[in-house]
């Protein structure tokens, strides 16, 4: 008893500690949470934390994963809510970076409604992304791999950084071949940071900075991603993941937790086999029809969306880098201003819009709206905070082939191109300012 108020003091006293980077400002925000909200919290954080195990199980309240999955919490590929590893101690790929297949359209009626409801269409006997694992007596499906080879980047004034360029293979694989024209892209699982934020903002003030035909001649063109919800059967405003095919937090959950772990929801009831995965198809069900139900589904975007921004620390080189950011372009894209619907100041860095990031970066992979070559542009606030929760330097961009901000930055292409170039034209000191703005941010 003594322990559970002792515990949850110190939780309320982490909300009066909460305080928000807005634009040059620091704001405090205390946030204290009800009795009931805090339960909620708790409930969530343990359906975000605990593994989920295969049915039929004794423990039916967390059983139902599977029968294909990647992994069997959501906390093992966004530890703590940060960013994914991308590499296990024995330099494989880990579970956290994700392969996803789609195979182009033949116009059929087929495809056409596999379209209109997934923005693409999946690979016929694989499905929409590769499952690492399986629940016993059902065949997981692949192993992910991945080469680098060194790609020699040149500065103006003579410094040298070598970036590493990826090749990406599926071995193992489990059902035969894949279709002859699949197309492959890896994510690795981003950070969560904010995220409850980011979910809050008008969709107005996305759209409003919109600029899809480049009509202010800048170069920079960012457009909204329109999806399909299926919580709402509409089309609406994409939000969430790395083309933001996704339209709310609750929507981008559930789908990771069909995708990613095999637990249906009322809003995807189906479990992923394909027609040829038969064994899949014959997996012991769990006891109860939907394995996250719709409350317990709202305390993991409840615990999701309640984690505390941390405060920075402002210091003269963290501003100065600040001002370069502003001057040399990157806040074109990188928008550092909103006001939430709850009325809240806030500085994520995004503009939550697609922008062509040119072929270096292309998956070839159209998401709805977003083509091949277009990826929606991640929140930056919150990346000082991976490495300081994991232990580990956090890998960047979709796939985590930057090592570190430096060279996330010089794989920046298309319509980012010429303010990459900005960046690399500035002297070294300057580069240090921003690097340095960006690993407090
Ligand atoms: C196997 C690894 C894995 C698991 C398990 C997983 N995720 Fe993710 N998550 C990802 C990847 C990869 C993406 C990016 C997907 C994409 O861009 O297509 C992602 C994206 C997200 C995003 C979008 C963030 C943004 O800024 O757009 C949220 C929110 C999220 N996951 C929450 C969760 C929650 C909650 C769970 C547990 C129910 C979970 N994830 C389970 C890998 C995972
Ligand atoms: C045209 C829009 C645009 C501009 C301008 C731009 N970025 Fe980006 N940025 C993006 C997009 C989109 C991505 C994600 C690309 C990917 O993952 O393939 C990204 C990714 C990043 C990342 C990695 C983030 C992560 O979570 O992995 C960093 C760091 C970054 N940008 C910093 C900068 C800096 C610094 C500048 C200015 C020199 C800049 N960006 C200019 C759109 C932009």
């Amino acid at each position: 008893m003594m322990l559970q108020t002792l515990k949850k003091q110190n939780y309320n006293l982490i909300f009066l500690l909460v305080a928000i980077f807005a634009t040059s400002e620091i704001m405090a925000q205390n946030k204290k949470l009800s009795d009931e909200e805090y339960d909620k919290y708790i409930l969530g954080r343990s359906f975000f934390a605990i593994p989920w195990v295969e049915a039929p199980s004794a423990t039916t309240a967390r059983d139902g994963l599977g029968p294909l999955f990647n992994a069997n919490t959501c906390n093992s590929c966004h530890p703590k809510n940060t960013r994914g590893i991308l590499f296990n101690e024995n330099g494989d790929l880990s579970r956290a970076i994700i392969a996803k297949l789609s195979i182009p359209s033949n116009n059929s009626k087929e495809h056409k409604e596999l379209i209109y409801k997934n923005g693409l269409v999946p690979e016929p006997v694989y499905g929409g992304q590769i499952a690492i694992n399986a629940i016993h007596g059902v065949k997981f499906e692949a192993t992910p791999k991945v080469t680098y080879e060194e790609k020699v980047i040149k500065f103006p004034d003579g410094k040298i950084q070598k970036l590493l360029k990826p090749t990406y293979q599926i071995d193992n694989l489990q059902y035969g071949q894949l279709h002859k024209d699949t197309i492959l892209t890896f994510r690795l699982a981003p950070s969560l940071y904010g995220v409850g934020f980011l979910d809050d903002i008008k969709d107005e003030d996305i759209l409003a900075n919109e600029d899809e035909f480049d009509k202010d001649n800048d170069g920079i063109s960012g457009r909204a991603n329109i999806v399909y919800s299926n919580i709402t059967n509409k089309y609406e405003l994409g939000k969430f993941s790395w083309k933001a095919n996704l339209t709310t937090l609750k929507h981008q959950i559930a789908n990771a937790a069909i995708n990613d772990m095999g637990l249906t929801t009322s809003i995807y009831p189906k479990d992923t086999c394909t027609k040829k995965q038969t064994a899949c198809l014959n997996a012991p069900k769990a006891r109860d029809a939907i394995d996250l139900p719709d409350h317990r589904l709202e305390a993991v975007e409840f615990f999701v969306s309640n984690q505390k921004l941390h405060k920075i620390n402002e210091t003269k080189e963290f501003k100065k880098g600040y001002e370069l950011f502003k001057q040399i372009g990157c806040i074109k894209c990188h928008v550092d201003s909103f006001v939430t619907k709850a009325g809240t100041k806030i500085a994520p860095f995004t503009d939550m819009l697609l922008h062509d990031m040119g072929e270096d970066l292309a998956d070839g992979r159209s998401e709805f709206k977003a083509t091949g070559s277009e990826w929606r542009t991640p929140a930056l606030w919150g990346l000082s905070l991976n490495e300081k929760i994991t232990g580990k330097k956090p890998r960047l961009l979709h796939d985590g082939r930057a090592r570190d901000v430096q060279e996330a930055i010089l794989w920046h292409g298309g319509e980012a191109k010429t303010i990459k170039e900005n960046y690399m034209k500035l002297d070294k000191k300057d580069r240090e300012f921003i690097l340095k703005f960006l690993s407090e941010v």
